[in-house]
């Protein structure tokens, strides 16, 4: 995999969810090419000390950590209201954070089954309630991390039972949560037409970064499998955010929206389900109720303001 070349990227501001693995390398290459970088994480201490190897590395300041954990809504929520209060631009948006095949069910505090909401419904969130200041700073970036995992035999969207509360297994969970991610580019790209944002996904290769972590301690034989794997098959992270930098930065991807890359390259989806723009639709209805986005994008008043605001208009 050859290393992108990232045009000078002064006076852009970049949001990346994630601080190590495939983040912390877009965020050096973009450093390098001058961006300022916030890097959302719910892991603030060690994100910080990322963020000054960053910094070091790459001779450039304007990197700095903010909290945000993407399974809880209301600290999206609490970080894209500062955010907008600041009148800060943001010209670009990795939705990057992940995990991978979790062994057992889990549910997050609002409700979700994890991987669909952190890797997916977290960044629908973070997304819309960013969208006005994409807006206004555009032309901007959006960048989905996808995954291969989307064209598995089990990558589908359990419409009936989307929180697989019935039939979870780890890869069935990830692979929704991944073709989610897709579904949501494509059909995101149409609904903002005329806006001079674009919006992406990626695959960014088998790469041997932290996210194996699950799938080599949870399952038999899988760790020696991975140490086979790793050795012969996986890139090196680097290599792996290639395809999310040149996708956020390059030239040649300034007007493409809706597509899916690997490789720096467009490429093509063997899931036929990601064809269905009727399931994209679907998808976004869906995950516009269970975001509470539905309601509008304006972040929810707290409970706590709502009774200040009360209480100063007697
Ligand atoms: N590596 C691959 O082979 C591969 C292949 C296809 C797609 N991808 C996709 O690439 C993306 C990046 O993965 P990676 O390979 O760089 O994995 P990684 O090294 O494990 O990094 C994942 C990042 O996500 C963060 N994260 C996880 N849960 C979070 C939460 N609830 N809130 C905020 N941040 C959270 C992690 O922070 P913590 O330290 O707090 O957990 C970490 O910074 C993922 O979306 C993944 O699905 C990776």
């Amino acid at each position: 995999m050859t290393i992108v070349e990232v045009p000078d990227q002064t006076g852009k501001v970049v949001i990346i969810t994630g601080y190590r693995g495939l983040a912390y390398h877009s965020a050096l290459a973009l450093a390098k090419a001058n961006a300022e970088i916030i890097l959302l994480a719910r892991n603030v201490e060690k994100a910080k000390e990322n963020a000054e190897k960053i910094k070091k590395e790459s001779n450039n300041d304007k990197i700095s950590v903010e909290y945000m954990d993407l399974c809880k809504f209301d600290t999206i929520r609490s970080f894209a209201k500062s955010y907008i209060e600041r009148k800060k631009p943001l010209h670009i948006l990795m939705n990057n954070a992940g995990i991978m095949a979790v062994k057992d069910r889990q549910v997050t505090e609002d409700g979700n089954e994890l991987q669909f909401q952190t890797n997916y419904l977290g960044h629908f969130l973070l997304t819309h309630l960013l969208l006005p200041v994409l807006k206004s700073s555009a032309p901007a970036r959006i960048v989905c991390l996808s995954s291969i995992a989307h064209v598995m035999l089990q990558a589908s969207i359990y419409k009936n039972d989307i929180n697989l509360e019935k039939g979870y297994t780890p890869w069935k969970a990830y692979c929704q949560s991944k073709l989610a991610c897709l579904l949501f580019a494509y059909e995101m790209s149409r609904r903002l037409v005329g806006t001079n944002i674009t919006i992406n996904a990626v695959h960014p290769g088998i790469v041997d970064t932290g996210l194996w972590v699950h799938y080599a301690s949870n399952f038999p034989l899988s760790k020696s499998f991975y140490n086979i794997f790793e050795k012969r098959v996986m890139i090196t992270p680097e290599e792996g955010a290639q395809t999310q930098i040149y996708v956020a930065t390059s030239k040649e991807c300034e007007t493409e929206t809706g597509k899916y890359y690997a490789n720096c390259k467009k490429s093509t989806s063997f899931n036929y389900l990601s064809y269905k723009k009727s399931l994209h639709k679907e998808l976004y209805e869906i995950s516009l109720k269970m975001t509470g986005l539905e309601k509008g994008i304006e972040p929810e008043v707290s409970q706590n303001e709502k009774v200040e605001k009360v209480e100063n208009s007697n």
